[in-house]
């Protein structure tokens, strides 16, 4: 297996990125795969909270002293880490050129020793999102099946595909009521993404809205774990364990 990063990433918030992202890891990671999260959401950093996490070091500690990166991270389990950012990182624009490019180094070092590193970022076209999508070799767009979420997804992948050259997006639809819902969610979005901008919009899942999504970040507890029967656990299992097999994507 060689080293992979893949961003999850989105045009409108709420969209279920930061739940998705730490359930995959840890039900990749039940599954074998040594898994890296990186919590890119530098304003608003939460996957250490759905975690349950008590963070001492964040990003913003790996940039302002030479600490070694690995001290940085936290593990949950043995083959699941986590690099929190905590709320107050600097966005991107604020860290200058040599900070970025060093933000980027010390990723690729620790994307290294794993199979795949997942990265959470924030919501929207602002800059550490154009940033980390730029950084990742695959783009993970959550998507739900809100009119809004659509066009907000629409909007990123214009700019990921205009400024970026970014020519392939994978699609998994979140909190969708039916598989029906999700292939007409894709299609929607995939046909006009085609048509206007010349990207490939590939379908990768769909998991379910389920309330044991929402009692499991109250209880900040990965639903794969809390919930494992649930039907969203069930549907994040089966992406995770085709994610794991497809060297296509992810591995
Ligand atoms: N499949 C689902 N079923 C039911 N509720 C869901 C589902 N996915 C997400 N949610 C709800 O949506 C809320 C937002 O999820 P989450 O924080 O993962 O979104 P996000 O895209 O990371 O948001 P932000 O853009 O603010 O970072 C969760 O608290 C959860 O209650
Ligand atoms: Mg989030």
């Amino acid at each position: 297996m060689s080293p992979k990063t893949i961003c999850l990433t989105s045009g409108k918030g709420g969209v279920g990125k930061t739940s998705l992202t730490v359930n995959l890891a840890c039900a990749l990671s039940r599954q074998g795969v040594r898994v890296l999260v990186v919590d890119g959401d530098l304003g608003l950093a939460n996957a250490d909270v759905l975690l349950g996490l008590t963070v001492t070091h964040t990003i913003r500690h790996l940039l302002e002293d030479d600490r070694d990166p690995m001290e940085t991270l936290i593990f949950p389990e043995p083959q699941l880490a986590v690099l929190p950012a905590s709320s107050g990182v600097p966005d991107i624009v604020n860290l200058g050129p040599d900070d970025q490019e060093r933000l980027s180094r010390i990723l690729r070092t620790l994307a290294a020793g794993f199979d795949l590193t997942l990265i959470d970022t924030a919501a929207g076209i602002g800059p550490s999102v154009l940033w980390f999508g730029a950084l990742a070799d695959q783009l993970i767009l959550v998507v739900n099946p809100d009119p809004t979420s659509l066009t907000d997804a629409y909007a990123l992948i214009k700019v990921l595909a205009q400024e970026y050259q970014r020519r392939e997006f994978h699609l998994l639809l979140n909190a969708v009521r039916s598989d029906d819902e999700a292939f007409q969610t894709f299609d929607t979005l995939a046909q006009v993404a085609t048509r206007f901008l010349r990207v490939e919009v590939l379908y990768l899942g769909s998991v379910p809205q389920d309330p044991a999504v929402t009692r499991s970040v109250r209880e900040q507890t990965p639903f794969v774990q809390r919930f494992p029967r649930s039907k969203a656990a069930l549907a994040v299992a089966a992406l995770a364990a085709r994610l794991s097999q497809d060297r296509a994507l992810a591995l």
